[in-house]
């Protein structure tokens, strides 16, 4: 029988380390693109995929985020009170049924992979989703549904995929390509963070993952790996070379590296540009300030 997935993994315990200071005190994941944080654009992303548990992996230091799934019934009060529905209306994404959620401490930033084999016990002997809220994907259709659309065909491991430039494919994991078959690409092997003259390809595994249990006994057993952490990149490919079904997935949907200063500044005029309420403000504000660096060169 067909396997489907219910539950996803939220890895937020990461130390954010590229937007110190303000992640000195702030979790990246609260950080916002124009008025929500982006672990609400993943949340939602999950939720149009169908997920039902959202385990999150959190560190020290990350209070904020589990107080955002929180209720509010002071803040409700205080907007029913000035008849503000649509603010309210706002909250209620917010809401999270009591036990949908969970939250599971990573000790030490051991690495991603280290991060997901945290949650093991409540993954238990099922597929699951990974979202890396950083990652924040813009798109008709949620990039976790057309995965888990594509899960539902081919079942097998499921890695979210794009090509990116061959000079930037050390920042990523990257896809040794068994057969191309245009919307999935079978998985022969992996490399994680590649030098450029050596990468297998330039399909560059992205922030979305479905994976099935094995995943998790293989993080049992692994050693560090790049940056001397434990990588998720080398559990999926050791996989891969022992036969497992590994997919690269080519999305579609426009990703922002919101774990970048300058994917998280494009990402913050995109979605500022999408609002109705923001779009023609914002428009007037660049192109005069384009004009005006324009005179001054
Ligand atoms: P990143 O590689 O972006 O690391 O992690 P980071 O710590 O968040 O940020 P920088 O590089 O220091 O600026 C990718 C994802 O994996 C999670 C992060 O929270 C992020 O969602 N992660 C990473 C963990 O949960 N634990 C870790 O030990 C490492």
């Amino acid at each position: 029988m067909k396997k489907r997935v219910t539950k996803a993994i939220f890895p937020v315990a990461g130390l954010g380390t590229r937007f110190l200071p303000a992640t000195k005190s702030i979790p990246k994941e609260i950080m916002t693109l124009v008025d929500r944080p982006l672990i609400q654009y993943a949340i939602d992303e999950a939720r149009e995929a169908g997920i039902k548990e959202f385990i999150f992996v959190t560190a020290k230091g990350k209070g904020a985020l589990e107080d955002y799934f929180d209720a509010a019934p002071e803040l409700e009060k205080n907007l029913r009170k000035k008849n503000k529905i649509d603010l309210l209306q706002e909250l209620k994404a917010t809401d999270m049924d009591s036990g949908a959620i969970a939250y599971i401490r990573q000790r030490e930033a051991l690495g991603l992979g280290h991060a997901v084999w945290c949650a093991r016990r409540l993954i238990g002997n099922e597929p699951f989703a990974v979202i890396l809220p950083d990652d924040v994907i813009a798109s008709e259709k949620s990039c976790l549904l057309q995965m888990v659309e594509q899960y539902a065909e081919t079942q097998g491991n499921i890695v979210a995929t794009m090509e990116v430039a061959n000079d930037q494919v050390s920042s990523y994991g990257v896809i040794d390509p068994a057969e191309d078959m245009g919307r999935i690409i079978s998985v022969r092997d992996m490399a994680e963070k590649p030098d450029p003259a050596v990468a297998p390809s330039n399909l560059a595994v992205i922030g979305r993952y479905i994976l099935e249990p094995p995943v998790l006994k293989r993080l049992n057993t692994l050693k560090r790996g790049s940056g001397d952490e434990i990588q998720l990149t080398d559990a999926i490919a050791e996989e891969a070379r022992e036969g497992a079904a590994v997919y690269g997935y080519r999305f579609d949907g426009q990703r922002y590296d919101c774990g970048s200063k300058i994917g998280y500044l494009k990402a913050t005029i995109a979605f500022g540009l999408a609002r109705d309420d923001l779009k023609d403000d914002l428009t007037g504000f660049l192109e005069q300030t384009m004009a005006h660096r324009r005179a001054a060169e």
